[in-house]
């Protein structure tokens, strides 16, 4: 295992720091010029790493860093995947200490502290790694392979843009194996290493009654309120069961095995750690499935925000014309997320009573996707995480997406290996993101024993 002096730690935290005071919000054209500003700060680390070659890729959304050093064409190729933007801080006020002034504090989970800012987790902090694991190994004349970055500054939004520039650049982005830190592990003790991403449709829903805001008492009772023709038909979308009632949604869903169902049964879980976390009295969802199960391998339908007529201080007598709801359907492996939200639009319009319009615009979306663990990538990993933790880590499959992965596979045809190094309890996206120094100086560990393992695997297959 190679040893980072305690100069060198400091210096990668106050590096980190530096980067996360960059408010790089991709969704906020307000910020394009902060996004730009993290795309030229991630090349120059790139470079002062040890990438031979960096550049800023433009695209028609935020720029893509690439950087490159290769060694020795008969050796393999690491392709690291990462994102420099973040998504918006709000709700703002209630963070302990502002989002893009990082602070470093102890708790419960992280006796050694954590940093505490918006991208510290997702994806700065665990994107930062790999660049402090290469610039590791090559002080210590320790590189086993050719390594390329591509850290993009989309992803939070859809990845539309890098979709083209790997397509447009297969040659250049030839890789054995790619790699990727922006997933989460079981805990400090138990590491795991991500099998599994869902799916996602995202769809935006618009009712509209009236053609204009009315009077409560005028016109109350007499026409369709767009708001309560709304959460009528958001509250139809789900059975009794916690099943979604779109016809067909489950038509292709792949159904994991019971011995495999069994196996996830076995990582450390303790529904009432969980809810004490969560201050809720009672887990809730689909009837039939353990918790663990509805959050990672089940399909799920989420509204995530919904908003319409008065909503300032005190009363006001109205019946608002329009109604509003974001809807993000969750997917697993079998459901193709575009015919998901054609039948989503279709099902949404026909249960609409008459006497309104309803509108539905489709965001962005993408596959599930799943990591073979008998592949020397998945084993590399293994042996890594095994090494620098002291236990061997245990597949788990995540609930969350990253839809360029799939595509990675698609378009240039080779697997992703999903190391993690966050907690769930990281608050990402969330007030009070957070990532543990533990978590960081365990993954800047980590990825230099991934590459040593991926390359004697590599060599050993291939004789
Ligand atoms: N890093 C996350 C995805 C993630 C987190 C996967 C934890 C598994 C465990 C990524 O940045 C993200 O937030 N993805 C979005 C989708 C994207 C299209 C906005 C998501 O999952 O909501
Ligand atoms: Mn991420
Ligand atoms: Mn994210």
């Amino acid at each position: 295992m190679i040893t980072i002096s305690d100069a060198d730690k400091q210096r990668f935290i106050d590096e980190l720091i530096d980067l996360l005071k960059i408010p790089t919000i991709s969704a906020d054209s307000k910020y394009n010029d902060e996004v730009q500003k993290g795309a030229s700060w991630v090349k120059k680390a790139l470079t002062d790493a040890g990438c031979k070659h960096t550049e800023i890729v433009p695209t028609k959304g935020h720029p893509i860093v690439y950087g490159e050093r290769l060694i020795d064409p008969n050796l393999p190729t690491v392709l690291v995947y990462g994102h420099y933007d973040v998504q918006p801080p709000d709700p703002v006020e209630l963070w302990d200490s502002p989002p893009f002034q990082p602070v470093i504090k102890k708790s419960e989970l992280h006796p050694e502290g954590a940093i505490y800012a918006r991208g510290s987790c997702d994806d700065k902090g665990q994107m930062y790694m790999h660049i402090k694991a290469l610039e590791v190994m090559v002080n210590k004349n320790r590189l086993p392979c050719n390594v390329k970055f591509m850290i993009e500054g989309e992803e939070e939004v859809g990845s539309d843009n890098l979709e083209i520039f790997i397509k447009e650049n297969k040659d250049k982005l030839k890789n054995d194996i790619i790699l990727i830190s922006d997933t989460g592990m079981i805990s400090n003790k138990q590491p795991s290493i991500t099998t599994g991403l869902r799916g996602l449709s995202y769809m935006e829903v618009i009712v509209t009654g009236p053609n204009r805001d009315l009077h409560s008492g005028l016109y109350g009772g007499a026409v369709a309120n767009p708001i309560n023709i709304l959460t009528k038909m958001i509250a139809q979308l789900h059975d009794e069961n916690n099943h979604i009632t779109i016809p067909g949604f489950y038509d292709h869903v792949q159904e994991v095995s019971t011995s495999e169902r069994k196996e996830m049964a076995k990582a450390p879980f303790n529904i009432e750690d969980y809810k004490n976390e969560l201050e809720i009295d009672a887990v809730y969802g689909e009837t039939g499935y353990t918790t663990l199960e509805r959050n990672s391998i089940r399909p799920t339908l989420d509204v995530n925000g919904i908003w319409g007529g008065y909503t300032g201080e005190g009363a006001k007598t109205v019946i608002a014309s329009k109604a509003h709801a974001k809807i993000s359907m969750r997917l697993v492996p079998g459901q193709d997320w575009e015919i998901i939200s054609e039948l989503f639009s279709k099902h949404f319009k026909s249960i609409a009573p008459n006497g309104v319009k309803v509108e539905i615009i489709k965001h962005h979306g993408g596959q599930a996707y799943v990591t073979p663990t008998n592949n020397i990538g998945y084993k590399a990993a293994h042996k890594a995480y095994s090494d620098t933790f002291g236990v061997e880590p245990i597949p788990q499959k995540g609930g969350g997406s990253i839809p360029i992965v799939p595509l990675f596979e698609e378009v240039l045809g080779t697997k992703s290996v999903l190391m993690g190094f966050g907690l769930d309890s990281d608050a990402i996206h969330s007030p009070n993101e957070h990532f543990g120094l533990f978590n960081f100086f365990k993954g800047i560990e980590t990825i230099p024993l991934f590459y040593k393992y991926y390359v004697d695997l590599f060599n050993t297959n291939k004789s």
